[in-house]
């Protein structure tokens, strides 16, 4: 809905049913009743407003991942919606075009909520990528990848909502579905010209990691933060929890009645299957990847004021403490840093095992994984997978708003478990 240049969504927080598995129904808590939510369509500079009802048992909190956001519309996790109350929140979206999404943000509880459900893509587009003519309509396709556990009446199983062995231990790593999802069905094949598709990849698990292959070439146009500067070929994609690729797949290069399987590497079996597409027709196609996208602009370390060291590490496994950022638990009081306004600063990011770090607010671009330059031009992302006792250090610009935000490990259970830290922009 349009009201006087605004654009106005309303989504409904409701527990509903949904058949996921074949024949199967399966409770959830859906944006608007429906697994995932809806993809929601918006334009840079244009306003959006999405009105949050919560007409669930718990309160909850909204979060545009990847959105430049004022403050009071980012979802602080301690910013709860009460049961049977609603509020707005104001997108600005002074911003690149860009695949993000959004999902519930809970202090503590943010990992149960989304596993039911709580999770939804959101594309912002603008007129430079507009002016591109790379597929667009029904060969652009929002493809909101999750993982979950069924049992045999279909409710989904997470760890801690019932007691099984393993448990906790299954939990401090972070929850692993043994099903993958694609926009909330296992293994879908989706029908598909003889021409190219442009693939918005969302990894919204809770947990997992992927590593995304069709056995052909793939052709990344896309990161969490908009275009690349050129495009790049790929045969294979890593995807960590929360993180956003997008590729163009060209179909043509296949045979009516030949099937492309898009699996999953790191995985085996059923976590090895995501999707399918069989191609079934012959039909025009004048789009194409240009060999020049977009200009991003590198920023530059030499003129940060100050570089901040961001240790992500556990004390879970043997004392029951959690996951911890610089030692400490997360409390929404205590801010771990206060960067300026307009300041550029370098953050140095440390972990013991992998996880997948996430900046709230700006996007940042990534200098040095292990002190080695990434290979390539300077791309956009806002969240960045550190491997098993690894250093990355990135860089960013604080920009137009003031305030709190978070930072925080995207593995939503060792986010949880309160890896997250709060940093107040001045
Ligand atoms: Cu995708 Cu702070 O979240
Ligand atoms: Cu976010
Ligand atoms: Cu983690």
């Amino acid at each position: 809905r349009s009201v006087g240049g605004v654009d106005y969504y309303e989504l409904t927080e409701r527990a509903a049913e949904a058949e996921l598995l074949p024949g199967l129904r399966t409770p959830i808590w859906g944006y608007g009743g429906t697994f995932p939510g809806p993809t929601l369509q918006a334009s840079r500079g244009r306003r959006t407003v999405v009105k949050l009802v919560n007409q669930l048992g718990e309160p909850t909190v909204l979060h545009l991942h990847g959105g430049h956001t004022p403050p009071e519309s980012d979802g602080f996790p301690t910013d709860l919606v009460a049961p049977g109350a609603s509020r707005e929140y104001v997108f600005p979206l002074e911003q690149r075009a860009a695949t993000l999404w959004y999902h519930d943000h809970r202090m503590d509880f943010t990992g149960p909520q989304v596993w039911r459900g709580l999770a939804g893509m959101f594309l912002v587009r603008d007129p430079e990528e507009e002016a591109l003519p790379l597929p667009s309509g029904e060969r652009d396709l929002p493809l909101l990848i999750c993982d979950r556990s069924f049992g045999a009446d279909g409710a989904m199983l997470y760890p801690g909502l019932e007691a099984r062995p393993g448990v906790r231990e299954a939990y401090m790593g972070g929850v692993l579905g043994d099903v993958i999802l694609v926009n909330g069905a296992p293994w879908p094949e989706l029908r598909v010209a003889r021409a190219r598709y442009r693939l918005r990849l969302c990894n919204a698990s809770n947990a997992r990691a992927y590593e995304l292959a069709t056995g052909g070439p793939m052709i990344q146009i896309a990161g969490d933060g908009g275009l690349l500067a050129a495009p790049r070929t790929v045969r294979q994609l890593r995807l960590a929890p929360g993180e956003r690729a997008e590729v163009v797949v060209d179909f043509g290069a296949y045979k009516i009645g030949q099937r492309v399987e898009l699996r999953n590497l790191a995985g085996e079996g059923a976590q090895a299957r995501v999707m399918r597409f069989a191609v079934d027709r012959d039909e025009a196609d004048d789009s194409a990847v240009p060999g020049r996208l977009s200009t991003v602009e590198a920023l530059d370390p030499a003129r940060a004021t100050v570089t901040r060291d961001f240790e992500f590490s556990g004390g879970g496994m043997h004392g029951g403490m959690g996951w911890l950022i610089n030692g400490r638990p997360f409390d929404a009081r205590r801010m771990e840093a206060r960067p300026k306004l307009g300041d550029i600063e370098v953050w140095r990011l440390t972990s013991d095992v992998a996880h997948p770090v996430h900046l709230h607010l700006d996007h940042f671009q990534v200098l040095s994984v292990n002190g080695e330059r990434p290979a390539g031009p300077p791309e956009w992302k806002d969240t960045v997978e550190l491997r098993d006792a690894q250093t990355v250090e990135i860089v960013t610009r604080f920009t137009d708003y003031r305030g709190r935000y978070v930072l925080h490990c995207h593995n939503l259970e060792h986010e949880d478990m309160a890896m997250m830290a709060a940093f107040e922009v001045v």
